[in-house]
């Protein structure tokens, strides 16, 4: 088990970040480089993310242990995301991550980058009271959009995920068609502020649908129809804003009542709701969340936002726990998990 503080590291989308957690779970030092080489393609680009990786982990993680005031000698593991995510940049991390270990010969364990979002809410200090399985958690970002059932330490059951876009993907796609930079999930937000979320009377893909499943595709769809009439002439400012705050409006709809169907989907009931991923930002759906959360008595818990998107640190807590469940179970050590992108 590790003996003296992790490394951790995440690469498995276009966030390069590094933390350092005391073998305790306090934090001694974190950096993460949002890389900004895809702003310019209006989406990830696997490639370009996988060689910013390349360039950019070694200066990062050696400026990391810098700030932790620690030598690389006193590290007593290293962790890694090693799945699931864009193949290149996880290749990238997974063997900075192994190659380090082993010269220092200290363990690498392997992270699963879901898990490591899960287990997010556990971090001290995120929440005043520790959050106790089981706890519902809704993960939604560019990359993922599914309800899980966190029932212990390396104990998941999928309620249920996105059948066609990510939430955050969907906010994205909408956003480019309206003229908005990216990433467009907070451009829609601001601008809708000025729109009225009634505008417009869009589907509320899956709502009622039993399970807790999501779609997002058909209601880009219709979005992209309301567009239409106006052609290669730009948007009215008005027009845009409306259009944003009713899709805003359908995304939050459709989420609240699938994690409705969620919380049915769980016996025992939830402790808590958790909520992770960059859209867990926007704060129209954070409304919905905690009003379903105190529905069901239970308190909503979203990390903050650093610790929402991808982040080293909770790659990091994530081994942390992991390597004190398999303790617990009297279980060796899982460093020799499989490193499964
Ligand atoms: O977790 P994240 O930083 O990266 C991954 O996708 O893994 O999430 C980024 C996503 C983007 O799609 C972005 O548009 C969306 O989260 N997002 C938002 C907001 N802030 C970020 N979507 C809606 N409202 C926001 N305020
Ligand atoms: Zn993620």
């Amino acid at each position: 088990y590790p003996m003296g503080p992790i490394l951790a590291i995440e690469s498995s989308c276009d966030e390069t970040a590094c933390a350092i957690l005391s073998a305790e779970g306090e934090v001694l030092a974190e950096k993460v480089i949002s890389q900004e080489a895809h702003a310019a393609f209006g989406g990830v680009v696997p490639e370009i993310a996988a060689r910013a990786h390349l360039a950019l982990l070694p200066d990062l993680a050696r400026k990391t242990v810098e700030a932790s005031g620690l030598a690389l000698h006193d590290l007593g593991a290293v962790a890694a995301s090693t799945g699931p995510g864009l193949i290149g940049g996880l290749i990238v991390g997974a063997n900075f991550g192994k190659g380090l270990a082993m010269a220092l010969g200290k363990p690498f364990i392997a992270v699963n980058h879901i898990e490591a979002h899960a287990l997010s809410a556990r971090l001290p200090g995120v929440s005043k009271k520790n959050i106790s399985f089981p706890f519902l958690l809704l993960l939604v970002s560019g990359g993922h959009c599914q309800c899980l059932a966190v029932e212990g330490v390396g104990d998941y059951r999928r309620l249920g995920g996105t059948i066609d876009d990510a939430a955050g993907e969907a906010f994205d796609k909408v956003a480019k068609m309206l003229g908005l930079g990216w990433p467009g999930g907070p451009q829609l937000e601001a601008l809708a502020k000025e729109g009225n979320p009634a505008a417009f009377a869009f589907p509320r893909p899956l709502k009622g649908r039993a399970g807790c499943d999501f779609s997002f595709s058909g209601l880009k769809t219709a979005l992209a129809r309301q567009i239409e009439p106006y052609g290669n002439t730009a948007l009215p400012r008005s027009v845009a804003a409306d259009l944003s705050a009713s899709f805003q409006q359908a995304v939050a709809d459709v989420i609240e009542d699938r994690v409705r169907h969620a919380f049915a989907m769980m016996e025992p009931p939830p402790t808590t709701l958790v909520a992770a991923g960059g859209v867990a930002a926007n704060g129209v759906l954070r409304a919905s969340l905690t009003r379903i959360a105190a529905e069901h008595g239970v308190p909503f818990v979203a990390p903050p936002l650093r610790l929402c998107t991808d982040n080293a640190v909770m790659v990091g807590w994530a081994a942390l726990e992991v390597c004190r469940e398999a303790r617990r179970l009297g279980l060796p050590m899982p460093d020799d998990r499989a490193v499964r992108p």
